[in-house]
């Protein structure tokens, strides 16, 4: 079974990375985050940092572009990265990374891409995006991730029925529970495939 070491990417509370965490802590999985970037003062860098796992805050506003990409560069291979996961991260990551780390970069989305994907459809607008089209199903998608947004190789679903009330609130929650559970899921299926 192979082991990973994880850097995730994030910009907000950091849900989906803490039940990697806590899944990798209980033996779940067998890869391990060691390294947390964020583009901001991200509430989710807490508890990571509670754990002695080191985050950092990598802003493209205070730094040159090559500044940017040495900063990261030194990180990854600081802490031997061989796994990025990006975790509701907003930015686009740079292409240097992208092709550095091709085929080893996930990422969350939380509807059925390739419906509901790219620019502008994130947080609660991809829901409010599925409900208004009709949508009988939605759910999360992690998928590998590529140059272009939400287009990589598709790597796990998880489908719901979209109720008769539905809400855009309703459907991120229960959209995100399974979240929860599933990107664990994908990063077994990877540690499977390589073992
Ligand atoms: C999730 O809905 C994920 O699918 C999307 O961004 C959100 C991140 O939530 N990419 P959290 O920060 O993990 O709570």
């Amino acid at each position: 079974m192979k082991s990973f070491n994880i850097a995730a990417y994030i910009s907000g509370s950091g849900s989906n990375l803490k039940c990697v965490i806590e899944n990798s802590l209980k033996g779940v999985i067998s890869s391990k985050v060691w390294l947390v970037i964020a583009d901001n003062d991200a509430p989710g860098l807490e508890y990571p940092s509670s754990l002695g796992i080191s985050t950092a805050v990598v802003s493209r506003k205070s730094l040159s572009r090559n500044e940017f990409l040495d900063l990261q560069f030194t990180l990854l291979k600081k802490h031997n990265i061989d796994l990025i996961i990006l975790a509701g991260y907003l930015k686009k990551l740079p292409e240097e990374i992208i092709q550095l780390y091709k085929g080893r970069i996930l990422n969350i989305h939380p509807a059925l891409l390739p419906k509901f994907g790219g620019k502008g459809m994130h947080g609660i607008n991809v829901h409010r995006a599925v409900i208004e089209a009709g949508e009988e199903f939605s759910g999360p998608t992690v998928h590998f991730v590529d140059e272009v947004y939400d287009n990589g190789e598709l790597l796990l679903q998880r489908k719901i029925k979209v109720t008769e009330n539905e809400t855009p609130e309703s459907l991120q929650k229960r959209v995100l529970d399974i979240e929860h559970k599933i990107y664990t899921e994908a990063i077994k299926i990877l540690e499977e495939r390589e073992q």
